[in-house]
């Protein structure tokens, strides 16, 4: 089970995008956050933010889409080249699918979830992704408080994880900082995203590598 950091560049300094970017080269994935103003309430940016970050980092790069109507626009991530395209659970029409497309194009799939919607629905469906994402915030924003209730079901899900030998990442994302990420890594996640809490710090670099060390610990 690998454990991943995969920082947010929602709040970096775009300003100083590349550098920003350069900061976070020990990362294991960089995250890109998508937002359309009609799934969350908040407005970020598209594709070209993808094709600006590959052009600045070796970082492979993860999207997050918290955008309505996913089967229309996911595949262009993957034709971008982002290693992994993540879609909402409560937006896709038709998720397997559309997480079939996205493989066929070269990318892994990631299903996310709101904090309160369920994961049951897609228990058999396990092997048709390469990742869930449980939000441990509602989506949208930057610097909200983890939500802990949420680990009951990324407890859940390691155990089904590990007992089917099926390979799914589980990751987390929003309020993730040196005190929830060692409680999610003991709820059985894997893969984490910080926003604020890497790039409020002075040493983005050192930041990433002492959450990722404090996951393995209490992985
Ligand atoms: C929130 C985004 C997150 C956000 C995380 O909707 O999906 O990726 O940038 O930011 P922090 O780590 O500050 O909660
Ligand atoms: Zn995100």
């Amino acid at each position: 089970m690998q454990i991943r950091i995969s920082p947010s560049v929602l709040n970096c300094d775009m300003g100083r995008f590349r550098e920003e970017l350069q900061s976070i080269d020990n990362a294991d994935r960089v995250h890109v956050d998508v937002m359309d103003n009609h799934f969350v309430p908040n407005l970020s940016w598209g594709l070209p933010i993808v094709e600006a970050a590959k052009q600045s980092t070796e970082v492979p790069i993860e999207a997050h889409l918290m955008i309505e109507n996913p089967d229309r626009w996911a595949r262009s991530f993957a034709d971008a080249g982002c290693e992994m395209v993540t879609f909402h659970s409560e937006a896709a029409g038709a998720p397997i699918r559309l997480a079939r497309e996205l493989r066929g194009a070269g990318a892994k799939v990631g299903l996310a979830f709101k904090p309160a919607s369920a994961i049951e629905p897609y228990l058999d469906f396990l092997d048709e992704f390469d990742m869930f994402l449980i939000m441990t915030v509602e989506p949208g924003f930057g610097g909200q408080k983890f939500l802990p209730q949420v680990l009951s079901k990324t407890r859940k899900l390691r155990q089904l994880v590990d007992q089917s030998g099926i390979e799914l990442d589980i990751q987390v994302d929003g309020g993730i900082n040196r005190e929830t990420v060692v409680t999610a890594a003991e709820a059985g996640v894997n893969n984490f995203v910080a926003g604020s809490s890497v790039f409020t710090c002075a040493d983005h670099r050192g930041e990433v590598d002492i959450l990722r060390r404090l996951a393995q610990e209490h992985s």
